[in-house]
């Protein structure tokens, strides 16, 4: 059935799974996630509400919640064995993102086995990854690991385990819209690949691992840290034009821009570019603010003059750079950050996957050589020089 319709370059609309999770309208600017909107939800509900909503779909009770906070502080704590692979990271200077990656492919390892193991590993999955992440990052300035806070709540006990400071509430609600706001998008690379994965029936360690290497990629994940880097080195706004139009004069894509299904602004920019300003209007650099909203107008304008046609949009990349940048955390965070929300999705998704699909398992379209024939050589191959 499939193989009649041909080779579709980057699967670009092809339906590969059926989803309660997030639905995604790319030419309305639409995202709905498990029956809300974005914008309804994001900037309201706990890290962990949200959570509870796409692995139960539907919202939690005030018991259900605290067993939710529970569960993540039992697991918060990473066994011996990731510390370990940690600080060889650390004395080897690898990003982020590697560490990160290093770190949850044995965060299950001290998780009893059988059924117990599958719960207990969603759970160990998420809450142990934000501490793996802070671990690192203390690691690498030569400072040791802060403990977890069972006190706090998950985007709170994060900020907590960065800095070693009681973070101000202003600051979490930033983070948690951040976090509710990505953490699931339809079928994006790293949420397909953890289904590819588990649809294998391998393991949610494996699927969490194998999400985190398509999410590290700059076409994916990677381009929050480029694109505040970008106007950072515009530094002012009579220079944005001319700086934007040398890159794209010498063919360079501005990051934090374009989408693969967003031909409007994408939603998430701005329920972001709302946190972000609610947060520079208090604690922030507002001229910072202006600068990027001036950025980003700039953008928008030459993009449609130098690629007319193509819709290139403000994506979600934009704005979360300078959230995080606001919410104090570096360049170095923002993908694993974004990682750490999108763990909760991808768990939520390789689930559905389990309980509803099948191995996935696509087709190619063979164009190499045909008619070769095999003909003994008088050397080897294998053996000449
Ligand atoms: N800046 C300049 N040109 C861009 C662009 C950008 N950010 N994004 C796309 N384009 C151009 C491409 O060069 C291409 O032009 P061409 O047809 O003249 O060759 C055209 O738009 C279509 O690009 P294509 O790569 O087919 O689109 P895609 O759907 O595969 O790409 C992205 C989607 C996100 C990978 C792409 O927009 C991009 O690279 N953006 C910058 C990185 C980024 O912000 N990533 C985070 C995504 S949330």
């Amino acid at each position: 059935m499939s193989n009649k319709q041909g080779f579709i370059s980057g699967l670009e609309g092809v339906i590969a799974a059926q989803t309660r999770l997030s639905h995604v309208d790319g030419q309305r600017g639409e995202l709905i996630l498990a029956g809300y909107r974005v914008e309804d939800i994001a900037p309201h509900a706990s890290f962990e509400t949200m959570v509870f909503l796409l692995w139960h779909d539907r919202l939690p009770d005030a018991a259900e919640l605290a067993q939710m906070h529970s569960q993540l502080v039992r697991w918060r704590v990473l066994p011996t064995a990731a510390l370990d692979l940690l600080q060889a990271a650390a004395a080897a200077r690898r990003p982020v993102m590697d560490a990160l990656r290093m770190a949850a492919g044995v965060c299950d390892i001290d998780l009893p086995c059988g059924e117990e193991a599958d719960r207990c590993g969603d759970y160990a999955l998420l809450a142990r990854l934000p501490t793996a992440v802070a671990a690192y990052w203390r690691l690498l300035q030569g400072m040791t690991p802060v403990a977890p806070d069972p006190a706090l709540g998950h985007a709170a006990n994060y900020l907590y385990m960065l800095t070693g400071a009681p973070p101000p509430p202003a600051r979490v609600r930033g983070l948690e819209t951040y976090l509710n706001t990505v953490i699931d998008h339809g079928l994006n690379a790293s949420t397909f690949t953890a289904r590819v994965i588990i649809a294998t029936q391998s393991d949610m360690t494996s699927a969490v691992t194998g999400a985190l290497g398509a999410l590290k990629g700059p076409l994916h994940g990677g381009a929050p840290g480029p694109a505040l880097e970008m106007v950072f080195a515009i530094g002012e706004a009579a220079h944005a034009e001319a700086y934007l139009r040398a890159k794209l004069a010498a063919g360079e894509r501005l990051m934090g821009f374009g989408h693969r299904i967003y031909k409007v602004r994408d939603p998430r920019a701005e329920v972001l570019a709302a946190a972000a300003e609610a947060l520079y209007t208090t604690d922030g650099d507002r001229a910072l603010f202006e600068l990027a909203k001036h950025v980003e107008s700039t953008a928008v304008r030459l993009l449609e003059e130098y690629k007319p046609g193509r819709a290139l949009q403000t994506n979600v990349e934009f704005y979360t750079a300078l959230l995080l940048y606001g919410l104090g955390l570096p360049t170095a965070l923002f993908t694993p950050t974004f990682a750490l929300a999108r763990t909760a999705g991808w768990i939520a998704h390789a689930r559905e996957q389990l309980a509803t699909g099948r191995l996935l398992r696509p087709a190619a379209e063979y164009i190499g050589a045909s008619g070769r024939v095999w003909r003994e050589r008088a050397t080897p191959i294998s053996s000449r020089s």
